[in-house]
């Protein structure tokens, strides 16, 4: 498999998937408050979903058991959503989110504080928010893959937060992951060259403290392995000649 260029009738149906998933991101957005579980999350995403005549492309995705990934605080990434995890003031929460509309996949994250969060949650989210944004900057025809992976730590590195290496961003498409890996830290090779037509999902995952994380025994959750918060942002885009399209951001 190589990195997979999309024709026009493909950005089509990849720019509709990514509209309606944008739709669930907002939906879900009001619902998060204090009080409310993950398991009720995933439900109401998962029905978001249907809605739109899609199908929730991570349910039994490898196995994971649910259409909404909810990480709490310390958990980075792949939350398995529960009926006893119940918000709290104060948390922060990342919902990764994807579907596929006429075989074409989408997929996002967005991290929310819970009611009033600490100054020092708030800015690690607008941070990780932020290096997305610089690391697209990169992403233009012409331009190579690692160019976006070094923007992104380049405008990370000096918060003193720590970049997660074990996981990375994706090419996407017919299938929610496809060629290439697209890291978010420092490369020493440049990677491929960016061609018009490629849709990637960039996706920095950003820790207050250290990089290191590991698996929770439900082999699904991922954490830091320093216990600090973390947090995740993630869009679909398309590269163009000119500046990138977010696909999943909506109006
Ligand atoms: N956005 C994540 C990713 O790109 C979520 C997929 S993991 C799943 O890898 F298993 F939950 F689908
Ligand atoms: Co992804």
């Amino acid at each position: 498999m190589s990195v997979s260029i999309k024709s026009p009738a493909e950005i089509e149906l990849m720019r509709e998937s990514c509209r309606l998933l944008s739709e669930v991101h907002d939906e879900l957005k009001k619902i998060i408050e204090p009080g409310i579980t993950t398991k009720e999350i995933d439900a109401v995403g998962e029905q978001l979903i249907r809605q739109r005549g899609c199908i929730p492309n991570f349910l039994n995705y490898n196995g994971y058991p649910a259409s909404i990934c909810c990480s709490v605080n310390d958990e980075v990434v792949h939350g398995i959503p529960s009926k006893k995890r119940r918000l709290q003031e104060g948390d922060i929460i990342s919902l990764d989110c994807g579907l596929i509309y006429k075989g074409y996949h989408s997929d996002a994250a967005r991290t929310y504080g819970v009611g009033k969060v600490s100054d020092e949650a708030q800015k690690l989210m607008d941070v990780t928010k932020q290096s997305f944004f610089e690391g697209i900057k990169m992403a233009k025809a012409g331009n190579y893959l690692h160019d976006i992976s070094n923007a992104i730590d380049d405008y990370v590195t000096p918060f003193g937060y720590g970049i997660v290496r074990d996981l990375v961003g994706h090419g996407i498409g017919t299938s929610l992951h496809e060629e290439p890996q697209i890291p978010n830290f420092r490369q020493k090779r440049r990677g491929i060259r960016l061609e018009p037509g490629m849709t990637l999902a960039v996706e920095p995952m950003i820790a207050m403290g250290g990089y290191e994380v590991c698996w929770l025994d439900d082999d699904w959750t991922v954490v830091t392995e320093d216990g600090s918060y973390a947090s995740h942002y993630e869009n679909t885009i398309l590269i163009t000649e000119g500046e990138p399209e977010i696909l999943t951001l909506g109006k």
